[in-house]
Formats: C-alpha cells, structure tokens, sequence
C-alpha cells in the first residue's frame, strides 16, 4: 500500500474492496453514534486552492468524528506553488500534522506535495482528477445496486477530472465504462490507454449519446465548466447542449437507470431540476458517503 492517496490506482483492486467495507462499516458506526477514536489526538491539515462545499465538511466532520483535529487553510491563506514553493509546505506541515488532505489546481502539485511529505497525502481533486469523489460514487453504487457484477457506467458532458478518476477505477474494477461527450472534450488519451489496457474493463469514449445510454445502470454527470474554467461557461453552454441530462435522456436507456452527479449541479444546465429531484436520482446518497469513504481511505493509509 502506498503512503498516499492521490489516484484510485494507487490502491490496488484489494485494497479498494478493502476500503469500501471498511466504508460500510464506519457509516454504521456513524450512524449508531459508536466511539471510534483511531485518531485521537492526530490532526489534518487541508488545504484548498479551490472552493468547496462537500470535501470541506466531509472531511473535517470525518475526522473529528474520528477523534482528531481538522485545520482549514483557504485559498487566500497559503498561495501554494506562489507564494511559498509546494515542497517548503510538505516539509513544514509534516512537522505538525498527521496527514494532509489537499484541493490543487495543478495535479503535479499534488505529486510534489506527496512527495516531499512525510506524513500521508490525500487528493481532494486537481485539474486532473478527485478520487475520494469516485470512491464515494462506487460505494454509493454498491449499496443501491448489492454488486459490482455486469455494471455499465455511463458519464455524460466534459471528459475531465471525473472522468479520469472512473477510468482509474475501471482499471482496477471491472466495468462497462462509457464516456459521451462532445468532440474536443474526450478525456486524457493516456488515461483512456491505461484504463483499456489494463483488461479489466470495457471503455469507450463517443460522441452518440443515443447508443451510449442504452442498458445504463447509471448516468452520470457533472458541471460543463469545471472550477478554473468558468470564463469558457458561456461559449461551453452551447457546445455541451445536447449533452444534457434530461428525463428523455434518463427514459431512453430501457432500463431502471440511476443518476449521478457529483455535486455542485447546474440545475438545468448539465441536467434538468427533474432528474435531479427523480425517485432514481442518488445525488444525496452519493454526497453522504463522501465521508464515509474518506474516513475508510484515511484509517487504512493510517494504519499500514
Ligand atoms: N463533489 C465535490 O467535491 O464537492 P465540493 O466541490 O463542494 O467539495
Ligand atoms: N469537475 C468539477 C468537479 C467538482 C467537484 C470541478 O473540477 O469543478
């Protein structure tokens, strides 16, 4: 097991069914108001470059719970990689903290972060991916569905960061993954390689959302403009329109489809206000065990 989690490939397949029991276990914990303490008297240090809503309360709500101390450092607090060189902040916050969990744009921010740091890492997203969001979204579907067998996961809009966390995953856990979006907007090609190399899963990346939703068990979505690219919404708005999320879209996969999103949602922008408030819709369910997941990835990079 690596001291970090920055990819869902730095777990192996193991370790990530490992996590998502332990996942299930803490939520019952959670929920029954059990005292679990693993880090008491520990303390994390979360940075973000980036606003948040989910990461933010999720994390520092998990780790209290947890017994320790969360510290939030915003984005006007560091200047991260400008005011004060990324591997300086490893080194010091190595001295205080126990882990750190941090929001960057750059990922190899991120990697250099990790790297000079001697206490353990965890992505809270970069420009490149969020893994603790997708660990979330594979437990959340683990519990709607009871298994990971003959699951087809299909991502509709821009090919990013979301994206290159499922194509992680789906180098680790089989699955029929699907990415439609419009051309242009294909996720990173060497993600793509690396997860149809690995055999494990089926991916595709098209621009037919018609023939890409059919037999769905989950449609998934996110923003058209991620954070930092919000000067491009406006001329994205056009591009990305027939790429949304609607209940004709939701009725023509011919099954019972789930829908997921990994919050912040534009409502009727990427997806209509009535997919989001459908019966099928899991978004809340899927925002809940953030924390569930990340306190289970946090105990096992804390205990190896
Ligand atoms: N899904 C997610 O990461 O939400 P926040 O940006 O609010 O943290
Ligand atoms: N792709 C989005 C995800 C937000 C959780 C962004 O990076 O803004």
């Amino acid at each position: 097991m690596t001291k970090d989690f920055l990819h869902i490939t730095d777990f192996s397949k193991e370790e990530i069914l490992e996590t998502l029991d332990l996942a299930q276990e803490l939520k019952y914990k959670f929920h029954n108001k059990e005292d679990y303490k693993p880090f008491k008297d520990r303390s994390l240090a979360m940075i973000f470059a980036k606003p948040s809503a989910r990461t933010r309360v999720s994390f520092e709500t998990g780790f209290t719970w947890m017994g320790g101390h969360a510290l939030y450092l915003g984005p006007n607090d560091i200047g991260i990689g400008k005011r004060e060189a990324v591997k300086d902040i490893s080194r010091v916050f190595s001295r205080y903290n126990d882990m750190i969990m941090a929001r960057l744009f750059e990922h190899k921010h991120m990697v250099e972060l990790a790297e000079h740091a001697t206490i353990p890492v965890v992505n809270g997203l970069t420009d490149y991916n969020h893994p603790c969001q997708i660990m979330a979204d594979i437990l959340t579907v683990v519990q709607h569905r009871k298994t990971l067998d003959d699951l087809k996961i299909v991502y509709v809009g821009d090919g990013n960061n979301i994206v290159h966390s499922w194509l992680q995953l789906a180098a680790r856990l089989p699955m029929d993954f699907v990415c439609a979006c419009p051309e242009g907007y294909e996720p990173d090609a060497n993600t793509v390689a690396m997860a149809t190399n690995s055999g494990h899963s089926s991916v595709t990346i098209t621009s037919d959302l018609k023939a890409a939703a059919k037999d769905a068990d989950v449609i998934y979505t996110d923003v058209w403009a991620s954070m930092g690219q919000k000067d491009e919404a406006i001329a994205r708005e056009k591009i990305f329109a027939d790429f949304q999320v609607n209940e004709s879209v939701m009725d023509s996969t011919g099954k019972n489809t789930l829908f997921m999103h990994c919050l912040p949602a534009e409502r009727d922008r990427e997806v209509t206000d009535g997919v989001m408030e459908a019966d099928y819709s899991i978004v809340f369910d899927e925002a809940e065990n953030r924390m569930h997941a990340q306190n289970a990835i946090m105990v096992k990079l804390f205990n190896k």
